[in-house]
């Protein structure tokens, strides 16, 4: 590692070390001081928010690039410090992976034990340049092509079927519907069936999702906002952001998600051992990629997304029914919604898209300068050093007034509907790369990328066939928003 903070020389590298880009400003040193990491850490949970504390620090330095300690620090990072980028025009130097190396960074400054994930780093802390790294991508990608087919009749049997006859079925017993709890059932059944064909509620294997989610938690409780309403922060800083949280405690849910991706996956690992990784390196994988990347983002992003359709009332939801009966009527099957029939929806489209923009699912990305280069922000140009962490929080980047207009932080639907929206797509950056481009083993773009926007799309569109409109109460949890659907009234054709 370089040392830190670098030289106070403001000189470009020698050349051939720096990555030399286009600019005509003078290179700076970046702005900012990275005090106490305990200081940092409390403004951070409890006395600033996430949000103020980094506007408050762009305030002060006048720069969208600065130095700043990242949460959770002691502890648990041996090193809190890095380069925040805050903007849409430096923020995408994290997807470049000739000068950013991304090993052991998914979770920032700190990594959860590998007893986590059976002694195994698993493929999203791995760097591409380990050759393991694509091996396992590539598997990945595999799976998702063998299971094209199985996606959307997956997706109607646990939603349409399941999650909205329960949410018809509270709202009639009790007038309100928690989402986020459905969700977080019905949505590990429907992985199980779209990736195996094997959802595991039908599979003797019960209580997965909890167990799921307490692996989960205890590896990411160290870095989460609002984890307690009822703790005072000396009590909980302590507990949950000082110390790494043991890993014996998620044991025998580990055990038994494994074994339920060990039987269900049976196909997948005999497809591994031939690319030459053994069944348990690819069981751990495919754990990994099921309950944290997949499982784990769709625990965030659905009820994100239910939160924007909800708060958007009446108007939105008059049109959205709509383009979806309209779409279906066209190009369906037998009333059904089908890949052809989605591709007609330029609003459910753009809703998912803005949704994905303005609340992307995984906030922070991180990643080690390889080499000396130069970083550019709107306004000025920075030296970072070999060796130096850098830090992006996506939602301020992704809502850069200087490429979103002065609406950036709205909601609105309609934004990338035409030509001047789809030019827009590749500053939509929610899977770690831009929404125009796509995975590869070469890159740390997200495997399910395509997945996701189809199975979004999936959830807006079987939602407005099945309803006609809803109302939710809406408010934040520990992972972002919470849904309780308080209403919600049946396509007529579906009240026979
Ligand atoms: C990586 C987001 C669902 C598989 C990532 C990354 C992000 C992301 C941001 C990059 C992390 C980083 O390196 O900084 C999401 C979100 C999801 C989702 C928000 C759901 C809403 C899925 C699904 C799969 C998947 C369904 C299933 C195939 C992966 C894998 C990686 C990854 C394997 C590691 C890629 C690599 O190492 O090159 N995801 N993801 N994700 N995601 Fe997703």
């Amino acid at each position: 590692m370089a040392s830190y903070p670098p030289p106070s020389s403001t000189t470009h590298a020698d050349a051939g070390e720096t990555e030399t880009l286009r600019r005509t400003e003078p290179v700076k040193e970046i702005p900012g001081i990275c005090g106490s990491p305990f200081i940092d850490r409390l403004q951070y949970f409890y006395f600033k928010g996430e949000e103020s504390f980094f506007q408050s620090k762009i305030d002060l330095y006048g720069s969208t690039v600065f130095r700043t300690n990242m949460p959770p620090g002691p502890f648990m990072a041996s090193d809190s410090r890095v380069i925040a980028v805050l903007d849409a025009k430096s923020f995408p130097v994290l997807f470049n992976t000739s000068v950013i190396e991304k090993k052991d960074v998914l979770t920032g400054t700190y990594m959860p034990t590998t007893k986590f994930t059976g002694g195994r780093r698993v493929c999203s802390y791995l760097d591409p340049s380990e050759p393991t790294h694509a091996k396992i991508k590539e598997l990945f990608f595999t799976l998702l092509a063998s299971r094209k087919d199985a996606i959307i009749p997956s997706f109607r049997s646990a939603f349409a079927a399941r999650l909205f006859a329960a949410v018809d079925s509270k709202l009639a017993s009790a007038g309100r519907a928690d989402f986020n709890a459905l969700n977080d059932e019905v949505c590990f059944d429907f992985l199980g069936e779209a990736f195996f064909g094997a959802p595991p509620s039908k599979f003797g294997a019960a209580g997965l999702p909890a167990k799921a989610g307490i692996w989960l938690s205890l590896q990411l409780a160290p870095l989460a906002c609002n984890v307690s309403k009822y703790l005072p922060w000396f009590v909980e800083d302590p507990l949950l952001h000082t110390f790494p949280l043991p890993s014996f405690v998620a044991k025998p849910a580990y055990k038994a998600l494994y074994s339920y991706f060990e039987s269900a996956g049976a196909a997948v690992l005999k497809e591994a051992e031939k690319v030459g990784l053994s069944r348990e390196e690819a069981c751990h994988n495919l754990l990994f990629m099921g309950c944290f990347n997949a499982h784990g983002g769709l625990r965030i992003f659905f009820p994100a997304l239910m939160k924007y359709l909800a708060v958007s009332g009446n108007g939105l939801h008059d049109r959205l029914t709509a383009e979806v009966r309209t779409a279906v009527s066209a190009d369906g099957d037998n009333g059904l919604v089908t890949v052809a029939a989605l591709e007609k929806m330029e609003l459910v489209k753009s809703v998912v898209y803005e949704v994905l923009r303005l609340d992307p699912p995984v906030k922070y990305q991180y990643g080690h300068a390889r080499k000396d280069f130069v970083i550019e922000s709107h306004d000025a140009a920075f030296q970072v050093r070999k060796g130096e962490m850098i830090f992006g929080y996506q939602p301020f980047a992704t809502r850069d007034k200087r490429v979103f207009g002065a609406n950036a932080d709205k909601f609105i639907p309609d934004r990338f509907i035409g030509e001047h929206g789809a030019k827009l797509l590749s500053n939509v950056w929610w899977s770690n790369g831009p929404e125009t481009e796509n995975p590869t083993v070469g890159n740390k773009q997200c495997a399910g990328k395509n997945f996701v926007v189809l199975i979004a799309r999936l959830l807006v569109s079987e939602f407005f066939l099945y309803y006609d409109t809803f109302t939710a109460y809406v408010s934040k949890s520990a992972l972002g928003a919470q849904v309780i659907i308080t209403s919600a009234t049946k396509a007529k054709n579906k009240l026979a």
